[in-house]
């Protein structure tokens, strides 16, 4: 028995459009990515859809489009994968790590707020570091695992303190608040299809807006600077060049990528309602264990169900954080000799150690994303799951707790 984390899910329509794409001889960015696009953009209902080469480059394509350079701060929450903070690293700013809500392992608004409040002063509409004179610019939050951050109450902070919002919805294809896809609420959304996501196009990104600048800035960027005339689009001549007035980056998605991206969409909701099925079946089945905290689903979200991430709690179970870090680690140790997959949820970025040093950080810094790192564990979730996988998941950890 070999249950993995999760399983991409593919069938011939993949292949087959994999070799019309090698067949035609296009193999760059063209026209799979650009159906692939307008299915994305169909999906979630956002104007424009843009592909890139991975979520990492779609969010240092957003960072760049609105502005963010030397000199400025931006928040990040400090439960999130390297990615995120990094993304804001190639732009020279700085990350300004926030905690975490607990339940459920997105930024907590208050804490954001309280952040703000405590290190920034409000100068000519503009939050001004008190120790570094940085700039407070943007929030770059995560919807962490498929659930939407509370992006209501940010963008009221936002509006308040005069600050932007790019949202990291890698994992958060399906992620919806109120009926509303992620990627509607006024900001930027970038998403990922590595492997471990719901739909993949082994690596790969996109990037949403409504906002047809934001659309046209992000289209030249990630194709070396590259933006056509007036008089290019007028004549729509092919042999003319087009003008190269930015610092751009080759961060395209290729035709083959977009060949698989096509017949993903079309398996999206497939996928999604299967996955809402095991994570109801996890639901009912592990309710009942001490200490074994289930995901956290507001009213009104609808969860995209990237991962399914339970968390040992240790303040139910009376242990310190260590002690319930090694249950953990002996749990997820005796499922793997049993054929069980599992991860921890993803990291406390703050504790790595490219931000640990460089921003002397403690890991008790960022308590709430602390604990998630060490005590967060993330159950196996695919499309071609059977019954008998999923009941042996469950049977072992029941046993097993
Ligand atoms: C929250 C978050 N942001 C960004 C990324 C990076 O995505 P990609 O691998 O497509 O660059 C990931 C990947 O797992 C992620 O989980």
């Amino acid at each position: 028995m070999k249950i993995p984390i999760t399983k991409p899910y593919f069938t011939d329509d993949e292949y087959n459009e994999i070799k019309s794409s090698m067949d035609s001889g296009w193999l760059v960015q063209g026209p799979k990515v650009k159906k692939f696009e307008e299915l994305f953009s169909e999906y979630t209902g956002v104007k424009y859809a843009k592909a890139t080469s991975s979520c990492t480059t779609a969010l240092h394509l957003g960072l760049v489009t609105l502005g963010v350079n030397e000199g400025q701060d931006v928040i990040v929450p400090s439960f999130t994968y390297i990615a995120t903070p990094n993304s804001v690293e190639y732009t020279k700013a700085t990350p300004v790590f926030c905690d975490i809500d607990l339940d459920t392992y997105n930024l907590d608004p208050k804490k954001v707020e309280k952040l703000i409040e405590n290190n920034y002063t409000f100068e000519n509409n503009t939050l001004v570091n008190k120790k570094t004179g940085n700039k407070l610019t943007t929030i770059l939050t995560v919807h962490q695992f498929g659930l939407a951050s509370d992006i209501i109450e940010l963008n009221k902070i936002a509006a308040k303190y005069n600050l932007k919002i790019l949202e990291d919805g890698a994992c958060a294809v399906g992620a919806k608040i109120n009926n509303t896809h992620v990627g509607n609420f006024g900001n930027m959304c970038a998403f990922s299809f590595h492997p471990r996501k719901s739909i993949t196009t082994g690596e790969g990104g996109m990037i949403i807006t409504n906002n047809v600048k934001e659309a046209e800035m992000i289209e030249a960027l990630r194709s070396h600077g590259a933006t056509l005339s007036d008089l290019q689009r007028h004549l729509k001549k092919g042999y003319l060049l087009p003008e190269f007035n930015l610092l751009g980056y080759n961060y395209r998605m290729t035709d083959i990528q977009g060949a698989i991206g096509i017949h993903q969409m079309k398996k999206l909701d497939s996928i999604l309602n299967k996955k809402k099925e095991i994570a109801n079946i996890y639901f009912n089945e592990l309710k009942d264990l001490d200490g074994f905290v289930l995901p956290v689903v507001p009213e009104n979200y609808e969860h995209g169900w990237q991962s399914f991430v339970c968390r040992i709690d240790n303040d139910i179970l009376n242990l310190t954080i260590e002690e319930a870090n090694e249950k953990r680690n002996k749990l997820m140790e005796e499922l793997e000799n049993l054929g069980i997959t599992t991860r921890q949820g993803t990291h406390a970025s703050h504790t790595l150690g490219y931000y640990k040093n460089k921003y002397n950080l403690e890991d008790y810094d960022y308590i709430n994303s602390y604990k998630a790192d060490k005590l967060t564990i993330t159950l196996p979730m695919y499309y071609e799951m059977s019954e008998y996988e999923i009941d042996y998941v469950i049977k072992n950890i029941k046993r097993l707790w």
